[in-house]
C-alpha cells in the first residue's frame, strides 16, 4: 500500500522523530510510505491532487488539527495520532474543534500516546469513543558507538578532567517557554566551588532572537555550554557519557529525550511537572525537583550515593521495556494499517 504520512517536521525534533519511527514500521510490513511536512501545506484540495498524482491508497497524520484536516474530502482512508496541541490549545478554539470533528468522524482509527490523553478525546468527541487505541512511544535507542566525545568535549570548549567530569545534559530547543536558563545561576555557583560539574544545553536554535539572548547571557557564565543540535544517534552517545540528563522546562508533553535517557540507563533530574511526574517516580525512576536549590541537592545525592544511582537507572530501564515498548509500538501501526486501512469498512 501506498500511505501519505503528515506530520509537523519542523522545529520540533519529538515530533519528526516519532514520524520516522512510525514510517519504519510501516516499511517493515512492505508498504511504502512518504513523509511530509504538514506546515508546508494549504488546503486540502492542494493534498487531493497529490493523492491522485502519487496514487496513494491511505493516509495518515500526526496532529488532528495541524495536518490530519487535510486528509479530509479525499476519498482515502486515513487514521490519526493526537498531538499535544490538539487537546491542550487548538481544542479551546471552536472553529478548531470543529474541524477536529470532523476529522475523527471520517477517520478510521486514531492514536493517543497515553490513557489521559484517550480519556480527554474521549470527553471531547464522545462520538469517536471506539476508535481511539493508545500507544505509547516506542523507544529505541542506538547511540553511535564511534562517536568521539573527545573531540566533541574539545569543540565545545569543555574542560575535560579524566575521569571526573560530570556533565549534566539539557536537551532542548532554544525557545522561551522550554526556560533553558532555569538551572544556570546554579550551575554556575556550584561550577565555582567544583570545576568538574558542567551543564551542556544542547538543541536547535530554533528561535534565533532567543538563541542570542541565552548566548549573551551565558557569555561570562563558567560551567555552562550552549552546544548546537548533533545527530540523534551521536546525541545518544553523549547522554551516554553524561552523567545525568535534566529536564527543567515547563511545558506540557512527554519529552522523547527523557525517554531515551532512561532506556539508555542515565539518571534524569527533572522539573517536578505533570508531565515529568507522569513518567518519573521520585527516587524510583529518577529524581524530580521544585526548584534550582533542590536540583543541586538532589544531584549531590545521586553523585554520593551509588546505589541510589544504580537502583534508578535499572529501574527506568525496565519502565521503558514495560511500557515504551518499540516492538509493540511496531505491532500496533502495523496492524491498525492492516485492519483499518486496507480493508473496506
Ligand atoms: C559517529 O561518530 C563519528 C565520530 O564522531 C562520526 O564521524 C560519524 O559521522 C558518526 N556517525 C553517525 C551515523 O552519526
Ligand atoms: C521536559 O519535559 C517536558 C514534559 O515531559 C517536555 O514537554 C519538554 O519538552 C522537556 N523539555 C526539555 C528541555 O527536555
Amino acid at each position: 500500500m501506498r500511505i501519505l504520512f503528515l506530520a509537523c517536521l519542523r522545529a520540533n525534533t519529538g515530533n519528526s522523530t516519532t514520524a520516522d519511527r512510525i514510517k519504519s514500521h510501516l516499511e517493515a510490513a512492505g508498504h511504502e510510505c512518504e513523509l511530509r511536512d504538514s506546515a508546508g501545506l494549504q488546503c486540502p484540495l492542494e493534498v487531493a491532487k497529490l493523492v491522485s498524482q502519487r496514487k496513494f491508497d491511505a493516509g495518515l497524520a500526526i496532529h488532528v488539527y495541524k495536518a490530519g484536516r487535510f486528509l479530509l474530502a479525499n476519498r482515502i482512508p486515513f487514521g490519526v495520532i493526537f498531538g499535544g496541541t490538539d487537546i491542550n490549545e487548538d481544542v479551546k478554539n471552536e472553529e478548531k474543534y470543529r474541524v477536529m470533528r470532523a476529522v475523527l468522524e471520517d477517520a478510521r482509527f486514531a492514536v493517543a500516546f497515553t490513557n489521559k490523553m484517550k480519556k480527554v478525546a474521549e470527553k471531547l468527541w464522545p462520538q469517536a469513543i471506539s476508535k481511539i487505541h493508545i500507544q505509547p512511544q516506542g523507544i529505541l535507542s542506538m547511540p553511535n558507538l564511534s562517536f568521539d566525545f573527545q573531540a566533541f568535549l574539545h569543540n565545545a570548549g569543555m574542560l575535560q578532567i579524566p575521569g571526573k567530569t560530570h556533565i549534566f545534559l539539557l536537551i532542548c530547543g532554544l525557545r522561551r517557554v522550554k526556560d533553558p536558563l532555569y538551572l544556570v545561576e546554579a550551575f554556575a555557583e556550584w561550577h565555582e566551588r567544583e570545576s568538574s560539574i558542567c551543564l551542556a544545553i544542547i538543541g536547535p536554535m530554533v528561535d534565533p532572537l532567543f538563541t542570542n539572548e541565552v548566548k549573551v547571557q551565558l557569555h561570562n557564565v563558567d560551567g555552562v555550554h550552549l552546544i548546537e543540535e548533533i545527530p540523534q544517534a551521536d546525541l545518544q552517545a553523549l547522554i551516554k557519557r553524561s552523567f545525568a540528563v535534566v529536564n527543567s522546562s515547563l511545558s506540557e508533553g512527554m519529552s522523547a529525550a527523557i525517554l531515551e535517557a532512561m532506556d539508555l540507563e542515565v539518571p534524569v533530574l527533572a522539573r517536578n511537572i505533570p508531565g515529568n511526574a507522569a513518567i518519573i517516580r521520585h527516587e524510583h525512576t529518577g529524581l524530580l525537583f521544585s526548584n534550582p536549590k533542590e536540583f543541586v541537592k538532589l544531584a549531590k545525592r545521586l553523585m554520593s550515593e551509588p546505589d541510589l544511582k544504580r537502583k534508578i537507572t535499572n529501574n527506568a530501564k525496565n519502565y521503558i521495556s514495560a511500557h515504551h515498548s518499540w516492538e509493540l509500538e511496531r505491532k500496533t501501526y502495523q496492524n491498525l494499517v492492516h485492519i483499518c486501512l486496507t480493508e473496506e469498512l
